[in-house]
């Protein structure tokens, strides 16, 4: 099955009101102030995977130029809904990281939170979406990615124990109403993936969010 249609499928099932009840609002001001440090410098950013407008929204007010992409139709329509209601201008479009509707270098920064990569269930997929990211940027632009960091001992004796796919690093389970299956890459994993990408500079690691230790990409479109 493709990332596409899963992803599609859960976010169908559990609407913009689903995602938002898992929500803690603690956790969406600590990713605002994060998102606010990312795109410190850029002026055309990117939110990739941006659900219901959680992060796109806030950055907004700050007055640079949101977009925000998600291949959930529910829930860019319940994020420009939103956006009307905010009073603030973002633009809300449906469409899916593995093939951005944007012309090369049309953004400063891209931030992907929230685990959104998360939900490209191969390597293939990932590599490809890393590639849109690059192509979409500016020379000297950045991306950002974070998700759960599957490098702790009890993530991976649980991958050991009931992981599925090829190399057991999918993981599914219910949310709500819905089933949500996961990519769950280590800092190793994720590495070897930016490693193949059109991405020169970039560095994996992990961060301190809101509890945990979540596994990052920093990537960097050098200039020419
Ligand atoms: C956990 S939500 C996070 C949403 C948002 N980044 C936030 O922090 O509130 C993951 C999001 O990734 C989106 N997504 C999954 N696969 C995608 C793809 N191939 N292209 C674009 N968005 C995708 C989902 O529809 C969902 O909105």
């Amino acid at each position: 099955v493709r990332s596409e249609t899963l992803a599609k499928r859960f976010y169908r099932t559990i609407g913009a009101r689903g995602l938002q009840d898992i929500t803690l609002a603690e956790k969406t001001r600590a990713d605002v102030r994060l998102a606010k440090s990312l795109v410190t410098g850029g002026k055309r950013i990117l939110d990739l995977g941006c659900g219901y407008g959680r992060i796109a929204i806030p950055l907004a007010r700050g007055g640079p130029q949101i977009t925000g992409i998600d291949i959930a139709q529910e829930l860019i329509a319940a994020a420009k809904r939103a956006a009307r209601q905010a009073k603030v201008r973002v633009r809300f479009d449906v469409g899916s990281m593995l093939k951005l509707p944007y012309r090369d270098g049309s953004f400063d920064r891209v931030i992907c939170l929230w685990s959104s990569f998360s939900h490209l269930l191969n390597r293939r997929d990932q590599l490809t979406a890393i590639d849109e990211m690059h192509r979409v940027l500016a020379p000297g632009g950045v991306a950002y990615i974070e998700v759960v960091n599957a490098g702790t001992a009890a993530l991976k004796r649980r991958l050991e124990r009931a992981g599925l796919g090829p190399d057991k690093r999918l993981s599914r389970f219910a949310v709500g109403s819905g089933e949500i299956t996961i990519y769950n890459h280590d800092r190793n994993s994720l590495q070897s993936v930016v490693e193949r990408s059109d991405f020169k500079r970039f560095r994996v690691g992990l961060k301190n969010a809101f509890g945990h230790r979540r596994l990052t990409a920093w990537l960097c479109r050098e200039q020419p």
